[in-house]
């Protein structure tokens, strides 16, 4: 088996340490090209330097960790702290990174690294998708060197920022319009699909039982994280967004999915950043996106509990 080529693009953010910690546990399927980091959870700052810190963690600082976009393309950036924390990392506290920041801009380091590709690249987003966008601007001609763009963002039914936006979504709908009608194959994980896959205690107890840094930074993450979702939500624990696009990556007949239309509003404040899916065909236009809507939770998170036993050797 040949592995994967993928770029990850985040806001590091608690649950994207989790997918990272998930892509970088299986070297041979998934061969993380570079992780490209944008605001989003927290500031620009703050995102780049926890996926350095995260790669150090997971032992993988052979991976290169870019900085991109400090603000959405139009709007000013929102962030949520009150979800991860003024770090972006509360509930852990990591060393200072040794590992350097690449001096080229993410974007720069996407397109170069897609132009130059022997082989279609997977992009794993899991923040607001201002990087891909402003590469995707800067120069179209990427598009036919990505293989498909695996985001977590979207809310078919109800959001999260607002009734009826999801976060990645609603901090840039105009990035996510602009990859939405690239002609990109796009797969979409929603919050109707993440919201499947929630760290119960009796997961939280597996990955307990590890007993490692890396067990021991999860847990620390998923009890500061999982308080703000537990009391929104009324889960029996955290909803795993970010690690749902990963596992994908490395086993999709965990899920199911349809093909539909799907739209970005970018126009109203009531709706901004909602994903309109057109299920029914009423507006004619084709399907441009695969929406996930099923994941088989309990082997998600036994795949997950893997990867951390993986990384904890
Ligand atoms: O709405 C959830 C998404 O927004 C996740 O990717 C989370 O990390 C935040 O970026
Ligand atoms: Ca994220």
């Amino acid at each position: 088996m040949v592995a994967k080529p993928i770029i990850i693009d985040c806001d590091p953010g608690a649950d994207d340490a989790i997918a990272l910690f998930l892509a970088l546990a299986f070297p041979e399927q998934l061969h993380v090209l570079g992780v490209t980091t944008v605001a989003g959870n927290v500031p620009l700052s703050l995102t780049q330097k926890n996926a350095r810190c995260l790669c150090e963690l997971a032992g993988r600082d052979d991976v290169p960790v870019y900085a991109g976009c400090p603000r959405p393309l139009l709007r000013p950036l929102t962030t949520a702290e009150d979800v991860h924390g003024r770090t972006g990392l509360d509930g852990i506290s990591l060393p200072e990174p040794q590992m350097p920041l690449q001096t080229q801009h993410a974007v720069d380091f996407l397109i170069e690294t897609l132009l130059q590709a022997t082989e279609a690249i997977t992009l794993a987003t899991l923040g607001p998708l201002t990087n891909i966008a402003v590469a995707i601007i800067k120069q179209p001609a990427i598009c036919q060197h990505i293989q498909e763009i695996v985001m977590m963002g979207g809310a078919v039914t109800q959001g999260n920022i607002t009734p009826s936006a999801e976060f990645n979504l609603y901090v840039d709908p105009h990035a996510a319009h602009v990859v939405a009608t690239a002609g990109v194959p796009l797969t979409m994980m929603s919050l109707d699909l993440t919201h499947q896959a929630i760290a119960t205690p009796e997961r939280l107890n597996a990955i307990h039982a590890i007993n490692s840094p890396i067990s021991d930074a999860i847990l620390g993450l998923l009890n500061h994280y999982g308080a703000y979702d537990m009391q929104r939500y009324g889960f029996a624990g955290s909803p795993l967004h970010d690690p749902c696009v990963i596992a994908y990556l490395l086993q999709p007949d965990l899920f199911t999915s349809r093909r539909a239309y799907v739209a970005i509003e970018t126009s109203s404040e009531l709706t901004m950043g909602r994903t309109v899916v057109d299920w029914w065909y009423v507006t004619n236009q084709q399907p441009n996106t695969n929406v996930v809507e099923t994941i088989e939770a309990e082997a998600f998170y036994q795949l997950l509990t893997q990867a951390i036993a993986n990384l904890s050797r």
